[in-house]
């Protein structure tokens, strides 16, 4: 649809964007909420930065329409499951996935089940899941036992599964990577993600595989991705992919300690999970793209997300944050090479975590309703 006065396309989701590159049927009507089309900014205010000539841009992606990446996977995961003749969905969740699947299924007339630990979900997550009508179910366990419980309720009742196991989600949430190299022009030479489920690593290395094959290239390992996609175009749209660097908290570090944990522990919950989903493909995405995995304490992902609200005025949670802190330090380190264009993906809303953020900031200071009490500390803060 085109807008009659400027004559620019209306934007109408990614689905309608990329459908010629999306396992749908050519008639589906997409379950849609305008997600994907997010912005990618370049961060302008790191001395460490300018002296290494790095380029670094984060993809905001809590300007998804629930605030989180999971939209760009829900979208195409509950349009196929509309298509399937599904009539519920179901996922174990952190709380993003949650959300996104309360929506999505909200805007599809679908019944949503979602299982979240009980305390351990971020408060605007747990309001989106309740406001968009799922049943909410409470586990007094981690998300790595909702996995797989949901796991097994989906084999035997007539529901969808939606977490990033359904292929679908990471078909989805591939498109990330499309927005990035066309918004760039180019590849990115490092791609730095936090680490959770693993889904959204591989997603992206799946994006990125699709945008730099073509059809001759059947022996290459990015043929192995696109599933045939490169047919659809003539040539590849570029000749490299970047490498992939993924980040995990201290406490919830499997592919740190190259083995499944039992107690994640974080401070962001987003990622708080010691049996990730997706652990051969994110394992294959770090070695193709000779990347690698590192992790960052707590403080460490805390004093990134301050960085980014305070410094650049970019508010992300927690998890997102950890993307930035590890791509510093690589910098700082020399890993990430001088000169090199870096993009950190910012997976989720600072909005979604309000408690992790105003424990770390400045109370607010109270005073009389007067012009001398308020202008005294005006005149005590100015910068
Ligand atoms: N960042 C945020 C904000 C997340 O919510 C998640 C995952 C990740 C990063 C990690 O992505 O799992 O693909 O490696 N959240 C899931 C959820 C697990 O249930 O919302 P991943």
């Amino acid at each position: 649809m085109t807008n009659p006065s400027s004559g620019v396309p209306r934007y109408t989701g990614l689905i309608d964007r990329y459908r010629d590159r999306l396992p749908l049927q050519p008639g589906t009507r997409a379950v849609s909420l305008g997600e994907g089309d997010t912005p990618l900014i370049q961060l302008t205010d790191i001395p460490l930065l300018r002296d290494r000539e790095v380029l670094l841009y984060v993809k905001y992606e809590g300007l998804n329409p629930t605030a989180s990446f999971k939209d760009r996977g829900m979208t195409v995961a509950v349009t196929k499951a509309v298509e399937d003749g599904s009539r519920a969905v179901i996922c174990a969740s952190t709380g993003n996935t949650s959300a996104s699947a309360a929506a999505y299924a909200a805007r599809a007339g679908m019944t949503a089940f979602v299982l979240i630990p009980e305390g351990k979900i971020a408060l605007g997550k747990l309001a989106q899941a309740m406001m968009h009508g799922a049943l909410v179910i409470q586990i007094k366990g981690n998300f790595d036992a909702g996995m797989a419980l949901v796991k097994k309720i989906a084999d035997e009742a007539p529901v969808t599964l939606v977490n990033s196991v359904n292929p679908y989600r990471l078909q989805g949430q591939k498109t990330a990577a499309f927005e990035i190299i066309e918004q760039l022009g180019d590849v990115p030479d490092y791609h730095c993600l936090p680490v959770g489920n693993a889904g959204n690593i591989t997603a992206h290395w799946i994006g990125y595989c699709e945008y730099s094959c073509a059809p001759g290239d059947e022996t290459t390992d990015a043929c192995a991705y696109c599933q045939g996609n490169c047919a659809l175009l003539a040539d590849k749209v570029v000749a490299d992919r970047p490498k992939m660097l993924g980040y995990q908290a201290t406490g919830a570090a499997p592919f740190l300690r190259g083995e499944m944990l039992d107690h994640p522990e974080t401070i962001a919950t987003a990622i708080r999970i010691g049996r990730p989903q997706s652990w051969d493909q994110a394992w294959s995405a770090s070695r193709e793209s000779q990347g690698w995995f590192d992790e960052l304490t707590d403080d460490e992902i805390l004093v990134a997300q301050k960085l980014l609200a305070e410094g650049e005025g970019i508010f992300c949670e927690p998890a997102s944050a950890i993307s930035v802190a590890g791509a510093m330090r690589d910098i700082e380190r020399g890993k990430i090479e001088p000169g090199s264009r870096v993009v950190c993906t910012l997976t989720g809303h600072g909005l979604k975590d309000p408690d992790t953020a105003i424990q770390q900031s400045t109370a607010p200071i109270t005073v009389e309703a007067e012009m001398d009490a308020v202008n005294e500390v005006i005149l005590q803060n100015m910068k």
